[in-house]
This record gives structure tokens, C-alpha cells and sequence, in this order.
């Protein structure tokens, strides 16, 4: 009790430091601009993205994703730590985006299940579900032959002529961890997303919705290779890093 009630006293001191400090700008607001109120209340959301990421587990491959974060210092953690572990990382590349107010961690499978990620920092504590699938050797094998096998059929073509190249999109965890496999397979064989978002980017709130612009991207899968395919885009070593 002692300990609560010094630690309470140092706190009430420290805060009334930052008020006359914050008073103090207050005068000078319309000099310097709105930086008093700031100190006192924030009023911007910290963000964890994304809300939902989907993975898989199979002994022998590697999957991972990607949690960002708009707090300062962020601490992460998973609940059941038997299903991923989860460490701080550098910022990916992802073109088109500054990541400089962003941080991240990196999300490691160890098991098929569902778990909580949470992240503590800027005073908040966000938590994300991360949802493992898991994924046989053979399942693997057929995703990765789809994804890189010539075919005569113009429908059939290997998703690695065009994503494998220099340029190609990225379509690895880093950009769809976010979105559940329903979701991607409607991108993959009808070249669409949802009409109402049900997933989101990893990097930000923004959650693509309608037609993509390639509207010739409508693939065909058998039946095997829709697990497959998914299995293998899960799995697929994150761009950017
Ligand atoms: C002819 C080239 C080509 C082939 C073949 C191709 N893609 Fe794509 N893919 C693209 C392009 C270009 C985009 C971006 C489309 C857009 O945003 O308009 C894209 C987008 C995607 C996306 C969504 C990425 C995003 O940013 O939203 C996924 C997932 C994807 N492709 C998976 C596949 C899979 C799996 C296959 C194989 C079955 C495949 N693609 C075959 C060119 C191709």
C-alpha cells in the first residue's frame, strides 16, 4: 500500500510538471501553433494492424506474418505462445508507403490453432487474432506446382510468371496476411474483393474492396489446388524484408 501511494505522490508530480509546462505553451498557442493540447490529450487512435491475420503451420515449410503498430515502443506478446512466437523487426520495404511512424513485429507458426497477439505501447494495449491453419506436405506441394508449372491452358498460367518477376506484385503475407482465404480466392479466380471489406492491408486500416484493375486475373484451380495454392501463398517468404 505504501509503495502504491509513493509511487501515486511521484506520478501527481510528474503530471503537474507537464501541466505547467503545457499552461505555459497554452499562452503561446496561437504563436507556436497547437502543441499544448497534444501533450494533455491525445486525440489520434494508436493502430495495430492487421486486426485478423490468417497463417498456416506445417513442420517443414516456414510461415509468417507481420503485425504493425502506429505506437511508440511497442511490446508484443502472443497468449498461447505453443501456436507462434513474436519478435520486434525492421521495417519492411513496401513501395508507395512510409514506414517511418510505423513499427513491427514478426509472427512466427509453431502450431495450427487461433491465439491473441497483443501489443502494449503510446499507453494502449491492442490485441489481434492470428488464425493457423494447418497444412499437409502434399497440400504444399500441389500450391507450389500450380504456382510454378507452365500449362498449355491460357487460364492455367503459373502465378510465378508474373509475381515471381523483379516487379510482380506482392502477394505474400506482408500484404495478405490480412485477409481470409475466402477472400483471396476470390481475387485469384475472379479478379475481385469483397464489395464490403472483410479483411485489411497489414500495414494500415485500409481494406480494398471491388474489382482489381487487372480484371483478367481469373485463374483456374482444382478442387486440390484452392488449399493448395493458399497454403503456398501463406507460406511464401514476406516481400519487403
Ligand atoms: C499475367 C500475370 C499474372 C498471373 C499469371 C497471376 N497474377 Fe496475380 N496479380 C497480377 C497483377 C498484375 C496483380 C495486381 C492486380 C490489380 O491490383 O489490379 C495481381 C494480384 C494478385 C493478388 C492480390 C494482390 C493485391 O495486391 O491485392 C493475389 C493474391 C494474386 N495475384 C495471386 C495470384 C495467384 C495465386 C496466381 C496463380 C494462380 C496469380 N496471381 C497469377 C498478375 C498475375
Amino acid at each position: 500500500m505504501l509503495r502504491v501511494t509513493r509511487r501515486t505522490r511521484k506520478a501527481f508530480g510528474a503530471m503537474s510538471v507537464v501541466a505547467v509546462a503545457a499552461a505555459g505553451i497554452g499562452v503561446l498557442g496561437p504563436v507556436t501553433g497547437c502543441v499544448a493540447p497534444e501533450v494533455e490529450t491525445p486525440t489520434y487512435e494508436v493502430g495495430l494492424f492487421p486486426r485478423v491475420a490468417y497463417s498456416g503451420f506445417n513442420p517443414n515449410a516456414r510461415f509468417r506474418v507481420m503485425f504493425a503498430t502506429s505506437a511508440d515502443n511497442p511490446q508484443w506478446s502472443v497468449s498461447d505462445p505453443a501456436i507462434a512466437t513474436i519478435e520486434p523487426s525492421p521495417p519492411p520495404n513496401v513501395p508507395g508507403l512510409d514506414v517511418r511512424n510505423l513499427r513491427f513485429a514478426l509472427v512466427t507458426t509453431t502450431k495450427a490453432g487461433e491465439t491473441t497477439i497483443t501489443m502494449t505501447g503510446s499507453g494502449t494495449t491492442l490485441t489481434s487474432r492470428l488464425v493457423v491453419k494447418a497444412y499437409t506436405d502434399e497440400q504444399l506441394a500441389i500450391g507450389k506446382a500450380r504456382y510454378e508449372n507452365p500449362d498449355p491452358d491460357p487460364a492455367r498460367a503459373p502465378c510465378a510468371s508474373c509475381h515471381a518477376k523483379p516487379d510482380g506484385v506482392d502477394h505474400s503475407p506482408l500484404k495478405m496476411a490480412g485477409f481470409d482465404d475466402e477472400t483471396i480466392l476470390g481475387v485469384i479466380r475472379e479478379a475481385t474483393y469483397p464489395e464490403s471489406p472483410t479483411g485489411q492491408s497489414t500495414t494500415s486500416a485500409y481494406a480494398p474492396r471491388g474489382p482489381l484493375k487487372f480484371a483478367e486475373h481469373k485463374w483456374k484451380l482444382t478442387e486440390p489446388e484452392t488449399d493448395g495454392i493458399l497454403a503456398h501463398l501463406r507460406s511464401l517468404p514476406l516481400g519487403g524484408l
